[in-house]
């Protein structure tokens, strides 16, 4: 038999096809995603990645065709050549694009044919488990096309948007030396120079730098990022960024490209137009307001500082708690009657969990509060808190008593898991904002000394350089995150370009140079030879399809992305190795 794919070429994508393609004769190929048997006249649904599309065996189209049309099964691969007409009166299917016509077959090839899928691809309640073993059928999923249609545009426009203003893509290595940046590495044993190993790159930071030094000026790239973490809904081991570096700048200089290329990004990809500039925000402020620094701003139910007001409180644990170099904080949900007793009551396991040892809620009534602390509470309190929370009959109000830490990061996550509870995100809102000065460093208790909060070529703000060696926690870097949605979809700095400068960093987080020079002396002695003031930021690629996908899991926007545990369940990868491979690695599994 002459194959179609020998003989013609297809003509149409299924999905495509409408009313202005009728009478044309076409030639679809695709898969059976559904047949139906009217007892003489078989319908199938045939389905590619634009869509589905009704094709129709009648019975006088010949015997051959429709003795054909009898072995078709779900997923079965077919060509199809046929007549498009309108669908008789009263049959239109308005859930589907191609609903008001149909493709009356004269021709038709099985090309090959399916097992039965394991799954429905009509289900939406198919275990993660099995779609990611089967993940080639999970993908053949229209919504999870859509998901990688989508990330494609955005990379396409990313690049397309660098290009026009001058920047080169260069690629880095995959086979790096292991550094310290935060997370840990995937190690890659060399076999050549035993007893040694690379490291995948948890992001190009180094090498982009470098390419600062020797002029590139502006660099860019869709890079691969590898990082060993604990994984959640928004993190994976591998993840994409978009990768950017420019010399001769300031953080206004990256945040405004970065803003036009978000503009660019949101316009392209969801038609959406994005209101520049994008609104900035303290870190400082960030923890202060929203008690996280990756606040979502949809939404308000800001926290509010209420120590001074209790601190001579009536209530005991305040005081105490004021006294002891704690603050009490609150967070107030408007109309919030539809909250039972129950539901406030049980909210206090809610925030157990960062770590709160209570939860005092406040109903707000007429004239007084429904409280467990209300008894406790001196009127003037009372009086000054409403003020203060400017409360309104049928509000709650939420109190946390603790150290800062604790009290931010309780009532910030309270306030997001209320938020979602009672619906008041907007789904369709798109909230941006800049956080600015972070702290450049951070004491870590568990190594009893400053760190880098973000990394040690970070540069500080010239003015703060004073502090470093007499209150290194107050000193500001010369950071920047963008955020959406309460998403950190990016971040970066403004690097560190002078040795003097960089001594004086390494000397307040207690590294010698001799550390320094083993860990990464290869930037430093680049630095040494003319390097230009450079700064830049990476964007999550893969948050970013998230949002903009209202994806759930980051796996939802990823090809073959890996389960919770690291693991790829349809190959099977992490896997053991013979012990041959290992031999020549050098390398004795203990
Ligand atoms: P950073 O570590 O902040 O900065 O990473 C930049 C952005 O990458 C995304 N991201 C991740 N996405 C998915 N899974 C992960 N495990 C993961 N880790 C990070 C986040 C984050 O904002 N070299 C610096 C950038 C710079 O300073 O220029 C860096 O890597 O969206
Ligand atoms: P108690 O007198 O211990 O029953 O506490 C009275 C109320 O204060 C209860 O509603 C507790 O949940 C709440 N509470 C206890 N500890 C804290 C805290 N650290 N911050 C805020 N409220 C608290």
């Amino acid at each position: 038999m002459v194959s179609f794919l020998t003989k013609d070429k297809r003509t149409h994508y299924c999905g495509e096809l409408t009313l202005s393609d009728l009478n044309k004769e076409v030639i679809l190929m695709g898969w059976a995603h559904r047949r139906r048997d009217h007892g003489g006249v078989i319908f199938v649904d045939l389905r590619d990645r634009e869509g589905i599309v009704q094709v129709v065996f009648n019975p006088d189209a010949g015997s051959s065709v429709h003795d054909l049309a009898h072995k078709i099964r779900s997923e079965f691969v077919l060509a199809v050549k046929g007549l498009v007409q309108k669908r008789p009166d009263g049959m239109n299917n308005s859930a589907l694009k191609t609903g008001e016509i149909e493709v009356i077959v004269s021709e038709m090839e099985i090309l090959n044919e399916s097992k039965t899928p394991p799954f429905s691809f009509d289900d939406t309640e198919i275990s993660e488990n099995v779609r990611l073993k089967y993940r080639y059928l999970d993908l053949r999923r229209p919504a999870i096309q859509q998901n990688l249609f989508l990330r494609s545009r955005l990379a396409a426009s990313t690049r397309h948007y660098f290009e026009q203003n001058g920047f080169i893509e260069v690629e880095t290595p995959i086979l790096g030396k292991s550094t310290p940046e935060g997370a840990r590495d995937y190690l890659v044993p060399s076999r050549i120079n035993k007893g040694t190993f690379y490291a995948l790159p948890q992001s190009p930071q180094i090498f982009k730098q470098l390419l600062m030094v020797s002029g590139f000026d502006r660099y860019y790239q869709i890079a691969k990022c590898f990082r060993d973490e604990d994984l959640r809904a928004d993190r994976q081991p591998e993840f994409t960024q978009i990768d950017v570096e420019m010399s001769f700048i300031t953080e206004e200089d990256i945040m405004q490209i970065m803003e036009g290329l978000m503009a660019k990004i949101f316009k392209d990809c969801m038609g959406r137009e994005i209101q520049l500039p994008l609104p900035r925000i303290t870190y400082r402020d960030a923890i202060n307001r929203y008690g996280k620094d990756n606040p979502d701003v949809r939404f308000g139910m800001e926290l509010v500082d209420l120590t001074s007001i209790v601190k001579d409180s009536g209530f005991k644990l305040f005081k105490e708690v004021a006294d002891g170099g704690g603050i009490i904080k609150a967070i107030k949900v408007e109309q919030a009657t539809v909250l039972s007793r129950k539901d406030l009551d049980g909210l206090k396991d809610y925030v157990a969990v960062y770590g709160a040892k209570g939860l005092a809620w406040a109903k707000i009534n007429s004239t007084d509060w429904t409280s467990p602390i209300f008894k406790f509470l001196k009127p003037e309190e009372i009086k000054k808190i409403n003020e203060t929370m400017n409360s309104k009959e049928g509000d709650v109000i939420f109190f946390v008593a603790d150290s800062p830490r604790i009290v931010n990061d309780s009532l910030g996550n309270l306030r997001i898991h209320l938020a979602k509870k009672l619906n008041l995100i907007d789904p369709d809102a798109l909230a941006f904002t800049w956080i600015t000065e972070f702290p450049l460093l951070e004491y870590s208790d568990s190594e009893k000394r400053f760190v880098s909060t973000h990394h040690p070529f970070t540069s500080p703000f010239p003015e703060d350089l004073p502090l470093l060696a007499s209150n290194p926690g107050k000193v500001r870097a010369r950071a920047y995150d963008l955020v959406l949605n309460g998403s950190e979809i990016g971040g970066g700095s403004i690097r560190i370009h002078r040795k003097d400068m960089q001594a004086q960093v390494f000397s307040a987080i207690g590294l010698s140079d001799e550390d320094a020079r083993s860990k990464f002396g290869f930037l430093l002695e680049a630095l040494e030879y003319g390097a230009p003031p450079h700064g830049g930021l990476a964007f999550g690629l893969d948050r970013l399809t998230m949002i903009m996908t209202k994806a759930e899991s980051i796996r939802d926007v990823i090809a073959f992305p890996k389960t919770q545990k690291a693991s790829c369940q349809m190959s099977d990868a992490p896997s053991k190795v013979s012990v041959e491979q290992l031999m020549e690695l050098s390398i004795k599994i203990v």
